[in-house]
């Protein structure tokens, strides 16, 4: 039987949709995927995230296993080392896939998908780390990481501070997510390496100097995760907030994670975000054929929040 994917198949073109052999091996019927901006990236044809081609990208997938029973894989090589969630086969690793928790619709389970994951991660890691009093503040707050990572510390009783380049045209929804404030982005280049300090914690997914910036204000016994680099892959700063005031950078890797982890990041989406909190978060929903087309909408900064893609026709 041949089932539709979107393949990515030759450097610099973007992904088209294709009638291909069924997968072999545990496969998943595909219901929902999700467009990540790693996925944006290799839909449009850029390099960086497919190991190899042809591929089908995706890093997410929700789809329902041989006993029937409906499930979430975030990462774990999918739509990078192996075939991805955009098809409607999908032939994952078992140890990966989680039970869609029953608050969440599997539509719902594919918005949260990796960006939820690393933004639930993050607060994982501020919880071990133990966070000093004082606001937290979420950078790249109007893309996926960030939306989920504002209504997760809300959540979670903590004052949140979101930065967007979108005051103007998102700040109710940042409110309505549950920030207390709404900021703008923190400069892209770097200012002095010790700043007035206000963070307890950071959640980061823009990186660069604005990554810098955050650093060099958070208060003494600070932790920031590191997730992302919409900005800049770059870290042009000094060390002097590690070693004057023990603020802690915390890397988060969202790919390869072991399964008690993503139990956990999955058992903190259940209990602090209602389905009510991922509509909200999810900007578009779009069948197959339409999502290399969204790709340049998320390159371009233009979705708030999360785009879906429906497999099934
Ligand atoms: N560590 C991991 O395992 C992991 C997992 C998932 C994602 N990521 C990374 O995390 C980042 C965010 O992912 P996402 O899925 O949330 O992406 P997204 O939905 O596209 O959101 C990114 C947000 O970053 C802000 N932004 C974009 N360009 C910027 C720039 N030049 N300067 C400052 N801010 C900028 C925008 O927010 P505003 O418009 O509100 O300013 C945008 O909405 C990406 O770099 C992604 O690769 C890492």
């Amino acid at each position: 039987m041949s089932v539709r994917a979107l393949l990515a198949a030759e450097k610099g073109s973007p992904a088209t949709l294709v009638e291909r052999d069924e997968p072999t091996g545990e496969v998943l019927t595909g219901l929902w995927s999700s467009l990540n901006y790693k996925d944006a990236l290799a839909l449009a044809g850029r390099p960086g995230v497919l190991r190899s081609l042809p591929m089908v990208p995706g890093i997410d997938v929700v789809g329902r296993d041989a006993a029937g029973r409906t499930v979430i894989v975030t990462g774990g090589g999918l739509g990078e080392r192996q075939d991805g969630g955009l098809a409607e086969r999908v032939a994952v690793d078992p140890s990966t896939a989680v039970p869609v928790p029953d608050v969440f619709t599997p539509q719902q389970a594919a918005a949260i998908g990796t960006a939820g994951v690393t933004a639930a991660l993050s607060v994982l890691a501020f919880e071990r780390a133990g966070l000093p009093d004082g606001p937290v503040l979420v950078t790249g707050a109007g893309g996926g990481v960030g939306g989920f990572a504002v209504a997760l510390l809300a959540a979670g009783g903590r004052e949140v501070h979101a930065a967007t380049g979108r005051a103007g045209t998102i700040g109710d929804h940042l409110r309505a997510l549950g920030a207390t404030e709404v900021v703008e982005r923190l400069p892209a280049d770097p200012g002095r390496p010790l700043q007035s300090a206000r963070w307890a914690g950071v959640v980061d997914s823009v990186g660069g100097g604005a990554l810098v910036n955050a650093i060099a204000q958070t208060l003494p016994g600070g932790v920031v995760a590191a997730c992302g680099l919409a900005g800049s892959a770059d870290l042009p700063g000094t060390v002097l907030p590690f070693i004057l005031r023990g603020v802690t950078l915390a890397g988060i890797f969202s790919v390869d994670l072991d399964p008690a982890k993503r139990r956990a990041a999955w058992a903190l989406l259940a209990e602090r975000i209602d389905g009510a909190v991922v509509d909200r978060l999810t900007d578009r929903v779009v069948p197959l054929e339409q999502a290399p087309g969204m790709a340049q909408d998320v390159l371009a900064g233009r979705i708030r929040g999360r785009v879906v893609v429906r497999l099934g026709r």
